[in-house]
């Protein structure tokens, strides 16, 4: 059995782009029998940016909302809020203090955002720590994460490594797993979608709005009877991403048969996401107009990750006297 650990910042409401590319194929592994999942909100982390009590409530909800509605198995896995098990803090605690000061201003992710953040502040700098804590906490053994968290992760295998040289064995040491399969979703402008960019779509919307930002799609301006190259178009290239291939092979014709506008292929786009995201918008829907309901999906999981963190806790607190 393996246990296989990820935190996904409560930043936005998660778009296409976060969907297709960590969303999906995280419900996809956590489905494996032999593998135990445990996916949570970073919310404390996402204090290091976010100040604003409504939006983090609301990004938090949307977050949770979105994975519950693609599925995600709340019986057989944990799903909980990083907030709700402070355990980790008290962790954090005592990993940042033996965690050397120059590894953590070393760290790209600190200098990326100190250089274009306003706000400076500590959480910031140990940010990686608290990582550490979320991850050795609950004795994980893969953390599934892009490209951008691999330093953090070597940083969390020296911290556990250095505490079992000192206290001896008590953390497991995790690995990163990185999907190199992981398609990259273009935005509405073609570059990579994400919330930087301010390029995503986001399936949520109500249907007239999201039918909007489809039409935003930027595309070339060859005339409706002009055969196009399906290629370099950012419509098809979002189409195929969901299409299944008897739709991708037509859309495809289409495109090279000429015939065929723009217009004609966005509007296919839209009705592609409202049919193939149906039930996850529905749900999605309904957990943000209820979030009792949301709430009570969640506190399961906290209770019993609570009970893991607990149980690490007394063995760190035995180990270092308290
Ligand atoms: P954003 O770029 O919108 O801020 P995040 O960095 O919060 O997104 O990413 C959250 C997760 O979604 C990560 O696992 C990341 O790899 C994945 N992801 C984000 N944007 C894309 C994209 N355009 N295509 C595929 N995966 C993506
Ligand atoms: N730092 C991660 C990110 O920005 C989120 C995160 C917080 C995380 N704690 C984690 C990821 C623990 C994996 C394991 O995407």
């Amino acid at each position: 059995m393996a246990r296989i650990l990820t935190g996904i910042q409560s930043s936005g409401v998660p778009h296409l782009g976060n969907i297709l590319g960590a969303i999906l194929p995280a419900i996809e592994m956590s489905r494996a029998p032999e593998n135990e999942s445990f996916f949570f909100i970073a919310d404390l982390h996402s204090l290091t940016t976010i100040k604003d009590a409504e939006i983090r409530r609301h990004h938090i909800n949307a977050v949770a909302a979105a994975w519950i509605a693609f599925g995600f198995d709340t019986d057989k896995n944990l799903f909980y809020r990083q907030s709700m098990v402070p355990e980790v803090c008290e962790l954090a605690w005592y990993l940042n203090c033996l965690t050397p000061f120059p590894m953590l201003a070393n760290a790209h992710s600190f200098k990326d955002k100190s250089e274009k953040l306003a706000d400076v502040n500590a959480g910031l700098f140990t940010y990686p720590v608290l990582m550490a804590a979320d991850i050795l906490l609950y004795q994980a053994n893969f953390v599934p994460v892009g490209k951008d968290q691999l330093q953090h992760l070597e940083m969390t295998r020296d911290i556990a490594q250095k505490f079992n040289h000192i206290y001896g064995d008590t953390f497991v040491i995790p690995e990163a797993k990185i999907d190199e399969q992981v398609k990259i979703v273009p935005g509405i402008d073609g570059q990579k979608m994400s919330k930087s960019y301010q390029n995503f779509i986001d399936i949520f919307l109500p249907d007239k709005e999201l039918l909007k930002v489809i039409k935003s799609i930027v595309t070339d301006s060859l005339p409706l009877e002009a055969a196009k190259d399906p290629d370099t178009c950012n419509v098809y290239n979002i189409f195929k991403l969901i299409a299944d291939s008897d739709q991708t092979s037509a859309m495809r014709k289409n495109y090279l048969e000429g015939g065929y506008g723009y217009g004609h292929a966005k509007q296919a786009l839209y009705e592609l996401i409202i049919s193939k995201f149906a039930s996850a918008r529905e749900e999605f829907g309904f957990l943000m107009s209820n979030p009792a309901t949301l709430n009570h999906q969640l506190e399961k999981g906290e209770k019993r990750a609570r009970a893991y963190a607990q149980d690490t806790l007394s063995l760190v607190r035995e180990k270092l006297g308290y």
